[in-house]
């Protein structure tokens, strides 16, 4: 197939055109759900709201909100709302506890979302002629074949690298000399701290673009990037829930935040404690609908990622502006979704331990590090020697870089060891990341 030239004409329609096509996307949407999905259809029937009363974008808030309980709930496929014979990709991002979410595509779920990202990287300035360096991880992580299928139908060159091997990025980049890299931020600067040990100065390298997401970054942290590389440094975000990069992604030409391609997505902000919809311009909670999806469409999936919804500027559709945090206690380590519950579920497998734990997440240069403090049982305090405890702590390491994927230090100390809140919930976490 040929490369994709120029914009969508879509990005550029007028907001009457845009809210029309949207309209009659969402009524498929929730007439596909209803008929093809149990779930959907039970939750739609206890709250009493059936497709036909939706008749204008805003009768959405009567419609129940979607989480990702339900889709443990319904693990592996109960949320697939096509036999399986019409799938044919399957991903899957960290859940709460041992058990992945999994999400499904069809061949046309995968044509959307190629578009959706090969729109994307065109909107942060990549061209047919850009040759695209992918170093987000591919696998069951969205972000690597997301990525890899957008540049290939832009038409750009890609180079399949995947995350990690720093040395062999660098190498990439001086033999095979990409022009746009997509990474996430944290990695990028690893990426150049590696070329300038080797004596190489990152401004004079081959790249001119960064698409970086996957994790929250700052302003501060763009321009970091930008100076330190010569490049532009773009934001793009995604979930796997919806579809994986591509949802919202920075135009170059404003860098002001990202533009939700809402032909295919349709955000809402919400208040995270009552669930009613917010103004757009005010701070709450972002809620996705799947427009266009036939494998797994979501009906408003709860991302809880905070930002506000803001007026288009270099495109009609509107913009979020930069991520500020979540509304739960997931951590975002390297880029590696995490929430506590995960590591709880296999420190309370270990039977020396008692229950008390605490996750130091910090900085070790620009990357995040996570060191998880555990606690023995008092009579495991005194009866184990300290061979024995640090082989309790690199068992519980391993089980935790292979479960849940992250890199962790362990420290496994005596009873009474971790420091007690005199007063309400036990500080499971403490984060001293810049914020
Ligand atoms: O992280 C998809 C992705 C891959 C996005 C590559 C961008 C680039 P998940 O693993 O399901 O999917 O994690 C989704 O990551 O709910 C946010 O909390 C966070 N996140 C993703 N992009 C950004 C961003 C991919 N640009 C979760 N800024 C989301 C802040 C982001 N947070």
């Amino acid at each position: 197939m040929a490369g994709k030239v120029g914009r969508d004409a879509i990005e550029t329609a007028s907001r009457d055109e845009l809210e029309t096509l949207q309209l009659q996307r969402l009524k498929w949407s929730l007439k596909h759900v209803y008929e093809n999905v149990a779930h959907y259809r039970k939750k739609f029937d206890s709250a009493g709201v059936h497709p036909d009363d939706l008749k204008t974008l805003g009768d959405l808030a009567k419609f129940p909100f979607t989480v990702k309980q339900d889709l443990r709930d319904n693990y592996p496929y109960g949320m697939f709302a096509v036999p399986m014979r019409d799938v044919v990709r399957v991903h899957a991002s960290s859940g709460t506890t041992g058990k992945p979410t999994v999400v499904g595509y069809t061949r046309n779920d995968i044509d959307m979302w190629a578009g959706v990202m090969a729109r994307s990287i065109h909107a942060a300035g990549g061209r047919a002629d850009d040759i695209v360096l992918v170093s987000y991880g591919y696998g069951l992580f969205t972000g690597g074949l997301g990525a890899h299928y957008g540049a290939e139908r832009l038409g750009a060159t890609v180079i399949p690298m995947g995350g990690g091997q720093t040395e062999k990025q660098v190498q990439l980049i001086q033999d095979f000399k990409p022009t746009v890299i997509m990474v996430t931020p944290s990695y990028m600067l690893v990426i150049a701290e590696e070329m300038e040990r080797q004596g190489i100065d990152p401004r004079t390298s081959s790249l001119k673009i960064g698409i970086h997401g996957a994790e929250p970054w700052t302003n501060e942290l763009r321009a970091q990037i930008e100076q330190r590389l010569a490049i532009d440094a773009l934001d793009i975000y995604g979930l796997s829930e919806v579809i994986g990069p591509g949802v919202a992604q920075e135009c170059v030409e404003t860098k002001d935040g990202l533009t939700v391609w809402e032909d295919h997505f349709y955000p809402e902000i919400i208040d995270p404690a009552t669930g009613r919809v917010l103004p757009d311009g005010e701070l709450g909670e972002l809620v996705f609908t799947s427009l266009t999806k036939e494998a797994m469409p979501v009906i408003r999936y709860r991302t809880r990622d905070l930002t506000r919804l803001l007026a288009g500027t270099a495109r009609t559709m509107r913009r979020v502006e930069k991520f500020t945090g979540r509304s739960d206690d997931m951590l975002i380590i390297r880029g590696v979704n995490v929430f506590p519950s995960q590591i709880e579920e296999l420190i309370f497998k270990v039977p020396q331990l008692n229950s008390i734990y605490q996750l130091h997440v910090g900085k070790d240069g620009p990357l995040d590090k996570l060191d998880v403090h555990v606690e023995l049982r008092r009579e495991e305090s005194a009866r184990l020697t300290r061979a024995q405890k640090d082989e309790i702590g690199a068992a519980l390491q391993h089980a935790i870089k292979s479960y849940v994927g992250v890199s962790t230090q362990v420290s496994v100390l005596d009873e009474g060891g971790i420091e007690r809140t005199l007063v309400g919930k036990a500080k499971r976490v403490v984060d001293t990341r810049p914020r």
